[in-house]
Parts: structure tokens; sequence; C-alpha cells
């Protein structure tokens, strides 16, 4: 079986191979950046880079960024638990180019490790891009031969990306698997597209704008690359299962959860797998110096950490 290690470094290692640093995961409380409660997605150490303020000894990076998405503009806590997908903490492993290569070696970049390295089947995979992009959907065709209804044209809510109400921003192209007719679910804008049967398992971000407070935008000094692929989505596609607490990291947590409140019954049961997600959150937000409070972080901390007690109390634990 290939371990959740194992993907992450298959990935940054392919990433290195082709000319990518290895940069170190940021913290999850950001640093000088007030506009965010907690680090959401592998570009916001870089948010500077891209918007030209900073500048860094290397135009491509690869990371695998600590995430959590509980509070601010995405926020997945209710969903925690109940669907095969969502996380409050969650590892996010991204390619990211300023100013260097963009759309098309993006793709190329992102095709060649699921279906050469990782020997993804092609049949699995649909790709979205926004309504307007049709070099993206040309590209889509000519790299990955996808046939024309495998590349679905989406709005903005779902293919533009933004990390907040402020920062870099732009048109987006997402990849997603299929898990197979056993499950229910459609493919991306489809009514059915909340179902678990079609997982996005990356985000191509075609970054060429920064997104200011009072609703204008500027064009980025030169047009970029931000990605982002879960961590524990991709490991449930390896390891053969359409569901994220099936892996093996989460197969221990579901194991000492059942020991730490007793519960012998179904291990699927869903609080099981709200108290494994959870913990998980709490304890890197904890180690980063965040208490449980009445407001602001560690209100949100303290609301996981409630949700994770009250299900432990449903398990039936005193
Ligand atoms: N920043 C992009 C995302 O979080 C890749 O989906």
């Amino acid at each position: 079986m290939t371990s959740v290690n194992d993907i992450r470094s298959s990935f940054l290692g392919y990433f290195e191979k082709n000319g990518h640093e290895q940069v170190a995961s940021s913290p999850l409380v950001p640093r000088n950046d007030p506009t965010l409660m907690f680090t959401n997605a592998g570009m916001v150490q870089f948010k500077n880079v891209f918007t030209g303020v900073e500048k860094r000894d290397y135009v491509r990076a690869t990371t695998s960024q600590k995430c959590v998405r509980a509070g601010g503009k995405h926020n997945d806590l209710d969903n925690v638990g109940f669907t095969a997908r969502h996380h409050t903490f969650f590892e996010m492993l991204g390619n990211f180019s300023f100013g260097d290569y963009f759309k098309e070696h993006a793709i190329e970049l992102a095709w060649n490790l699921l279906t050469k390295e990782w020997g993804l089947p092609k049949a699995k995979l649909t790709a979205t891009i926004y309504q307007d992009d049709d070099e993206a959907f040309e590209l889509w065709k000519k790299i990955a031969g996808l046939p024309e209804d495998r590349i679905v044209r989406l709005g903005a809510k779902s293919n533009f990306w933004q990390m907040g109400d402020t920062g870099p921003c732009g048109p987006c192209s997402e990849i997603f698997y299929d898990h197979g007719e056993k499950y229910w679910g459609g493919p991306p804008g489809s009514p059915e597209e909340d179902g678990d049967r079609f997982v996005e398992i990356w985000n191509l971000v075609f970054m060429q704008y920064e997104q200011f407070a009072d609703g204008s935008r500027t064009k980025l000094p030169k047009p970029s690359v931000d990605t982002g692929s879960g961590l524990e989505r991709v490991a449930a596609v390896m390891q053969g299962t359409n569901n994220n607490y099936e892996i093996d990291l989460f197969r221990s947590l579901v194991g000492s959860t059942m020991q730490a409140t007793g519960f012998n019954g179904d291990p699927t049961t869903p609080s099981l797998r709200v108290i494994s997600d959870h913990v998980r959150a709490m304890s890197f937000l904890i180690a980063e110096g965040v208490l449980p409070s009445n407001e602001g972080r560690g209100y949100v901390l303290r609301r996981i950490m409630r949700r994770a007690m009250r299900h432990a109390t449903l398990l039936g634990a005193t």
C-alpha cells in the first residue's frame, strides 16, 4: 500500500526533480497577516511573492502545507465527519510558479504526475475550467487528450479562486477523480456534484490579479501558478477507497478513538470520524500556541473541541 508518507515524498520529490525548491510548511497562524484567521492554503506563505512585494531566490516552489479550514472564508466544519472528504485540519500539497511557467506547464506537470508517475487511469479524470478560459480548454485537449465533455466550464463560484477578501487571485482549473458507480454523486457542474463519487483532487490556480478591500483588482506583476492537492484525498484514491477516513493515517486515529471512548460498534460511525478529524486540528492548533477562548482563533478552537466532545458523548463516553 502507498502510505500517506510515501505520497507526500513522491509529490515533493517529483516537483523537486522538475526544478522546484522544497519549502517547509509555514505555521497555521499566519505571520504578519491580519486578514486571515488560519493558513487555509499552500499559497498563503507566498502571498507577497505573488504580488511582487517580496523576492526569494527561487521562482518555483513545492510544499506540503498544514491547513485549517474552520473559520473565515473557507470553512468546512459542519461537513466534517459526514462526507468522505472534508476536514478541519489537512495537508495541502502544492507547486508554485512565481512569474516562471504558467498554464501550459502547470497542466503538463499535474497531468504527468497523476497519469505517468502515479499511474491513475485517464478515464477516471475530469477537468473543470473557468467559463471563459478557452486557452485552458485547448490545453486540456492538447496535453491530456481529454474529450470535450470531460472539460467542464464553470462559473466564478467554483472556478475563480481567492484566498480571502483580499490578496492574489485568478481563474482556476480543477481535476476530479471518479470513484465509480457504486457511490452516489455526479460530475462537477451536475445537480449531484456534492456527492462523494467525483472528488476534486487538485486545483490549479492561474494567478493573475490582486484583489483589494474596496472591490478593485489590479494585475499581478507576472502571471503565476498556485496549486493545491489534498494529501488525504489523493491517499484515498491511491489506497483504493473513496473515503479519507479509511486511509492508513485515519484508520489509526479511528482505532484510537474507539479505544478512548470505549465504543466498539461500526468503525464508519460519523462520530468516530468527527473526533478523529478534530483531534488533529486541536493538536496542531494548541501546539502552535492557540488556546480555547471566547473570541477569534481561540473561539474556533473551542468550537472544534466542543463538537468533538459532544460526539464522544454520543458514542457513550462519559
Ligand atoms: N489555493 C488553491 C486552493 O486552495 C490552490 O484550492
